[in-house]
């Protein structure tokens, strides 16, 4: 069929054609967004989920949500390695430039925007020279005095509280999305809780909506134990049958294409009902069906296409970001991950890995950690790992 009308869309945060299955977390959201406008007390969202299962797409669904309800957004991709004070800064700069219009007092922005600066600007060292000095695109002069202490908890607690006022005046609030959150540097973590916790205490209209790995989580609660009762965790997961179809047949629909059941049967088989997969599927099946409505021998002649696609882009492109010995490693957790009757991974011991290449664990240990921090690999339960990407150890067993 015509590969230009092909609805389908797989890719990283790319928008499905159709948010399928998704309708639970959307409800939740409204009500958070309702209570915390009202000064209700409130617990942040936090997503988390396995690769291309929909966290990103999820997570900007929310974003427009709270757009619809005029509030101010901001969105982070967090970074390892990379400070929250810049992106905050210009996250928060962004959701308050969303409600300045509609305040009615232009000084207060001002007086927030100087503050957010001044926040801003403790990004630079010290003693860095004036032109390796990083300058925030904020028009107003610095406000010293508050949020710029140096110490990023006392300093986000301030922040936060004097954003959530500024929304109180208009009578929204502020929401800032963090994606792959658990990339997030543990001090900033750390704050960043202590944060969420002070504005709930206060019922100050301010929410951070997280999404991440599945390890998130226990990131968090390492970070401050009390974030089981801060955040509201949501596990995002693949897409059930029902909601599945619906994510192909709803655009088909809307171009007049249909499927035969047996088509949809044996595309779930394959998908496993991972949305970046029945995208992948969804559109090679398009380009290589003759006709309206699509069969089950259509998706047989696509299947191959579809899965040398996803062999290049979802698998081969982070099996590559890993070195020899980190591949190796990972060659080794999926001959051990393999669960005979599906063919699906399910998390293995770490001594089991070491034993399997016979070394002592502990040498492993910087491959293993070099892997969680590229986001490959993640430890739900100490002791174990699992493949952040489903379906990868399947994958690295057909790979000689
Ligand atoms: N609810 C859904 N229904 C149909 N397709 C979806 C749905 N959610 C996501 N997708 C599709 O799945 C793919 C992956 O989505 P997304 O990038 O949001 O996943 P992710 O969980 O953020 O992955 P990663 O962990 O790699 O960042 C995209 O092609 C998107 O269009
Ligand atoms: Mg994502």
């Amino acid at each position: 069929m015509d590969p230009v009308r092909n609805p389908y869309a797989p890719g990283a945060g790319q928008r499905p054609p159709e948010l399928a299955g998704r309708d639970r977390e959307l409800d939740v959201f409204d009500v958070v967004l309702e209570r915390v406008a009202r000064g209700r007390p409130e617990r942040s969202l936090v997503l988390t989920g396995l690769r291309g299962v929909g966290k990103t797409v999820l997570l900007n669904a929310l974003r427009s949500q709270a757009i619809g309800r005029l509030w101010g957004t901001g969105k982070i991709e967090a970074r390892p390695d990379q400070s929250l004070r810049r992106p905050v800064a210009a996250a928060l700069h962004m959701a308050v430039r969303e409600l300045a219009p509609r305040h009615r007092a232009p000084d207060r922005i001002d007086d927030f925007l100087g503050v957010l600066k001044a926040f801003a600007l403790r990004a630079n060292q010290a003693n860095a020279k004036l032109r390796d000095r990083w300058q925030p695109g904020i028009d107003v002069p610095p406000k010293s005095g508050r949020a710029d202490s140096g110490d990023i908890e006392i300093d986000l607690v301030e922040l936060f509280t004097d954003a959530a006022a500024v929304a109180t005046d208009v009578g929204t609030g502020i929401a800032l999305f963090i994606d792959e959150m658990q990339d997030v540097p543990a001090d900033d973590v750390s704050a960043l809780c202590a944060a969420c916790h002070e504005l709930s205490q206060l019922g100050a209209p301010l929410i951070v909506v997280g999404a991440g790995l599945p390890h998130l989580p226990a990131v968090l609660s390492a970070a401050k134990s009390y974030s089981e009762r801060l955040f509201r965790y949501q596990r995002i997961d693949r897409l059930d049958r029902i909601a599945a179809d619906q994510a192909l047949c709803a655009p088909a629909e809307r171009e007049e294409v249909e499927y035969e059941p047996k088509a949809l049967d044996l595309l779930y088989d394959k998908s496993g009902g991972y949305p970046y997969f029945v995208q992948a599927y969804g559109k090679a099946t398009w380009d290589h069906a003759p006709r309206t409505p699509i069969t089950a021998g259509d998706v047989r002649v696509a299947a191959p296409e579809a899965e040398a696609e996803l062999a290049v882009g979802f698998f081969g492109s982070r099996f590559e970001r890993a070195t020899p010995a980190e591949r190796e490693y990972m060659r080794a957790m999926a001959g051990l991950a393999a669960n005979g009757t599906d063919d699906m991974d399910i998390a293995v011991a770490t001594a089991d890995v070491a034993q399997s290449l016979g070394r002592r664990p502990a040498s492993l240990s910087p491959a293993r950690d070099a892997l969680i921090k590229k986001g490959l690999i993640y430890s739900g339960e100490r002791g174990t790992v699992a493949f952040t990407v489903p379906h990868f150890g399947r994958y690295l067993r057909t790979q000689p």
